[in-house]
């Protein structure tokens, strides 16, 4: 898809994520080096939430905003048959490298997870850790998820929780810590511009999530607030084990398209 045709926030978020690529190289490289999976910003083990099927043999699965593609690598070494999409030019340079220095290769493409060149029911899985959930419209990334998903395939996401982000305060940057109080009402909240950096993030009430999700085509099978183990560490600066003890700073949504 041509720069000048993707959406405005598609665009901005391009540049904002090439400029961020060249720190997501080493943390990349060390998901890429692991086989038990991880999640999120304070590294939850798989086997709390359980986010890929063990046996993935012969599935085709899509990697929504796959980065540096290590949740491609983890499903390719379950027997997927993994693709990923990123919009980052600069964020894929890093997963070629890496699938060059890991030995493992599979179709990586340039593109907007809203609007995306598969064909119609080509996936048994979709899955996307912080790509797609955050940073794509929902009324237009997950319609999109449907339609290329087989009936019957899945759908998992993981982002930031809810209430994590009704506790940001607006004009809050990474380094912010997040607040014990509600900064912003829920009611209307869907997309949100940062000012510090320019990117644009999408986060919807529960409510409008599970419309979205039904009038989609999806059962909802799971939603987790994700609990943080004791003694977990994260790099994030912005939320402390403190809260994440206390409230879910991320969730994440398994959801089965009707139908197969
Ligand atoms: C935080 S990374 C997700 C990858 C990995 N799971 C991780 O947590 O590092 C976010 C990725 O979403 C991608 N992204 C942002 N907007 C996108 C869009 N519209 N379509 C596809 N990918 C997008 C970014 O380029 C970036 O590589």
């Amino acid at each position: 898809m041509r720069d000048d045709v993707l959406p405005e926030h598609v665009q901005r978020n391009r540049s904002v994520w090439d400029g961020f690529a060249s720190d997501y190289e080493v943390p990349g490289r060390a998901n890429w080096g692991v086989n038990d999976p991880t999640w999120g910003i304070f590294s939850v083990p798989e086997s709390n939430l359980l986010l890929l099927p063990e046996d993935m043999t012969g599935m085709d699965a899509v990697e929504l905003g796959c980065g540096t593609a290590y949740v491609s690598a983890w499903m390719a070494r379950r027997g997927a048959k993994p693709v990923g999409i990123d919009n980052s030019p600069k964020q894929l340079e890093t997963a070629r490298a890496l699938q060059q220095e890991f030995g493992l290769e599979f179709p990586l493409h340039l593109g907007n997870a809203e609007a995306t060149p598969f064909a119609d029911a080509s996936f048994d899985f979709a899955i996307s850790e912080y790509g797609a959930a955050i940073w794509c419209d929902p009324y237009t990334w997950i319609p999109e998820a449907a339609r290329i998903l087989k009936p019957g395939g899945r759908l998992v996401f993981l982002g930031n929780g809810f209430l994590l982000m009704l506790c940001t305060a607006p004009g809050s940057d990474s380094e912010t810590p997040v607040s014990t109080r509600l900064e912003r009402p829920l009611f209307g909240m869907h997309r949100l511009d940062w000012e510090d950096d320019g990117s644009t993030e999408f986060h919807l009430p529960h409510g409008k999530m599970v419309a979205l999700l039904r009038d989609s085509g999806f059962a909802i099978e799971e939603l987790i607030e994700v609990e943080i183990p004791e003694g977990s560490t994260t790099t994030c600066p912005f939320v402390s084990l403190e809260w994440a003890r206390k409230w879910p700073c991320e969730e994440v949504w398994k959801v089965r398209k009707r139908g197969g």
